[in-house]
């Protein structure tokens, strides 16, 4: 199956109540550690991809290279999505033209007029090649590759309106925020998420910002709908994690320890645990 667009496996979820994670890629380490931690999980896959990450890999095509290439030579059969994350208009447009089976339109930053305008545009024109696309009302919080967020929840209201242009899943802010949770943080607002579901029906619902959310409210927010949850920041902080402490250890200057394949080896590993981690979390384990 491999490639594919992230509806099926997202409605699957729904129906199944569990979640599919999407893991952001930022390299090839990145990109083969998910991918074989989803093939051993024989769990469903979304790579996202923000525009930053895109630029520093080198584009669009280098990232749809780099996966094709890697299912192929990596014997890759569970369903793999890449989506591009927090899309601006023209960048849905890029990824869509590079071959993306999946695409986020983050319209938030615009008046819910304009948010609907733009979002039932790229919603044909996805459609039309057989891509998914997700759309965001009410802005997640905290800081991602320079889109910066006030944390505001959704309008249940508006919710209904981006939903009913044919968006294949919808993220709602209740509350989370990306990068870590600050002390003060008051936890996922579920009287909003469940308002949101009333509106929406069986529309799968997106939770961002996943990383540092306790496991009773990520179970929860998944038995309220929610299919499909964003993990960025913990595989930066495992990954950035064991790699100081090979360093820290001397690791790199003991024979040939500074050669790339060993140096990031340990960070390899540990994307890999807290992918896996975060699939049995979610509940996609054998659900490919
Ligand atoms: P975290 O970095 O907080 O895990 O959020 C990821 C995310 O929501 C990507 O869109």
């Amino acid at each position: 199956m491999a490639l594919v667009s992230a509806t099926e496996m997202l409605k699957k979820a729904v129906a199944g109540h569990y979640a599919v994670g999407q893991f952001n890629i930022n390299n090839l380490e990145w990109t083969k550690a998910i991918l074989l931690t989803a093939q051993e999980c024989n769990s469903p896959v979304i790579l996202g991809v923000s525009e930053g990450a895109g630029k520093y890999m080198g584009g669009y095509d280098v990232v749809m290279g780099m996966v094709n290439g890697l299912i192929k030579d990596q014997n890759i059969t569970v369903p793999v999505a890449v989506h591009l994350d927090h899309g601006s208009y023209d960048h849905c447009y890029k990824c869509m033209e590079a071959g993306f089976p999946s695409i986020m339109f983050d319209g938030s930053k615009y008046s819910i007029e304009e948010n609907i305008a733009k979002t039932k545009e790229l919603v044909a024109v996805a459609h039309a090649k057989g891509i998914s696309i997700e759309a965001e009302v009410g802005s997640i919080g905290g800081e991602e590759d320079g889109v910066i967020g006030m944390g505001e929840c959704a309008d249940p209201a508006e919710c209904k309106m981006i939903a009913d242009l044919g968006v294949d899943f919808l993220a709602a802010g209740i509350g989370n925020i990306h990068g870590k949770y600050p002390a003060n943080w008051k936890g996922l607002q579920f009287n909003v998420l469940e308002a949101v579901q009333e509106k929406t029906g069986d529309l799968p619902l997106v939770l961002h910002g996943g990383t540092g959310i306790p496991d009773d409210m990520i179970k929860k927010a998944i038995s309220l709908g929610v299919a499909k949850i964003n993990v960025n920041t913990e595989c930066q902080l495992v990954f950035a994690d064991a790699t100081r402490k090979y360093i820290e250890a001397g690791k790199d200057l003991e024979g040939k320890g500074f050669d790339p394949r060993k140096l990031l080896a340990p960070g390899f590993d540990a994307i890999k645990a807290k992918v896996k981690e975060k699939m049995e979390l979610f509940g996609s384990v054998d659900k490919a």
